[in-house]
């Protein structure tokens, strides 16, 4: 049985005649990592500092573990950790000087500080800094910094904003699995991201929800969305001796949306291809067709973002 430690209700932030976020409802399950996506602008960010306490709504409200987050906002900030979209450093110190005032302010004993942070300086391999202060830093080394801290602080609830903006692959992939290793070990995690391959391994087996005009268009677990989108599946057939008749015997299976058959290729768009799949091996087979392929291929996460927020792109 899923418990919810996340609870909005109509939440909603203005900023003059800009509506951030919109009388937005969601419920947020203890230890998932939950994954928001959504355009530019689509107010993620927000949605992430007024469940932080750093923006008070404009009206709604949000609990979080029970707390509410404005009328007992010190409990709130108890539980939860910030890891920002931009980072925010005190630029005249060095990454050192930094991880440690942050993992100080937040409870951790000498010992335990220098353990954590000998750990994550190693994995996030920030010793090309080392010395400077954060303002002469790259990109790159001010993100991982920011990172660094919700990943010593460990928090109950972790608020993640674009955690590898600007990061190359191998700490992309370090990032991804100290986030999953902080899910595994009962923290909750709202992410927002613009990277989809981030959404689709980080919450494979949670849920994801996209976002635009500071709604929520759609939620579910990525498989669920993707199942959304009619005729997403394909089914990629290479044969020398594809039969035009082929096509009229196909249409009569109802997952099947569309076939286009090109020389030796033909595709099937269609839904739910795992139900189907061996029986369409079964008629090309019955038909004499030479099968040399057959693959099947899922929609992917940037299907689902399309689908769901191009509409409102024009
Ligand atoms: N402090 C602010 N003052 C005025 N408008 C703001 C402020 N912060 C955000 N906005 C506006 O609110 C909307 C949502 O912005 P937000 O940063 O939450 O989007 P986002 O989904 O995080 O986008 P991105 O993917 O670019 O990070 C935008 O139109 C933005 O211009
Ligand atoms: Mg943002």
């Amino acid at each position: 049985m899923k418990q919810s430690i996340i609870e909005i209700n109509n939440l909603t932030k203005r900023f003059k005649d800009i509506v951030a976020v919109d009388n937005l409802t969601l419920e947020i399950y203890e230890n998932e990592i939950f994954g928001l996506l959504g355009p530019n602008g689509a107010g993620k960010t927000t949605l992430i500092y007024m469940l932080a306490t750093i923006y008070r709504p404009t009206s709604g409200t949000a609990h979080i573990a029970t707390y509410d987050i404005v009328e007992q906002s010190a409990k709130v900030r108890e539980l939860i950790g910030v890891s920002f979209q931009e980072a925010k450093l005190d630029w005249s110190l060095n990454y050192n000087e930094i991880l440690n005032w942050h993992a100080k302010i937040c409870g951790l004993s000498k010992e335990e500080r220098q353990k954590r942070i000998k750990f994550i300086v190693e994995k996030l391999q920030l010793f090309d800094a080392k010395g400077k202060p954060a303002y002469k830093l790259s990109g790159g080394q001010k993100k991982k910094i920011e990172v660094a801290k919700i990943l010593i602080q460990r928090p109950k609830i972790a608020f993640i904003d674009e955690p590898t903006a600007f990061l190359d692959p191998h700490i992309k992939k370090t990032i991804w699995d100290l986030i999953l290793e902080l899910r595994d070990e009962g923290s909750t995690v709202l992410l927002a991201t613009n990277l989809m391959r981030e959404a689709e391994v980080l919450c494979k087996n949670d849920r994801i929800a996209i976002m635009n005009q500071g709604k929520i268009i759609k939620s579910g677990s990525p498989a669920a969305l993707k199942d959304t989108i009619p005729g997403g599946d394909i089914i990629q057939v290479q044969s020398r001796n594809l039969k035009p008749e082929i096509e009229k015997e196909l249409t009569n299976i109802p997952n099947i949306v569309d076939i286009r058959i090109n020389d030796n290729q033909m595709l099937i768009y269609l839904n739910k291809a795992e139900d189907v799949a061996s029986t369409i091996l079964q008629i090309l087979l019955q038909h004499g067709i030479s099968v040399e392929k057959f693959q099947m291929s899922e929609p992917t996460l940037d299907d689902v973002f399309f689908r769901y927020t191009q509409k409102f792109l024009k």
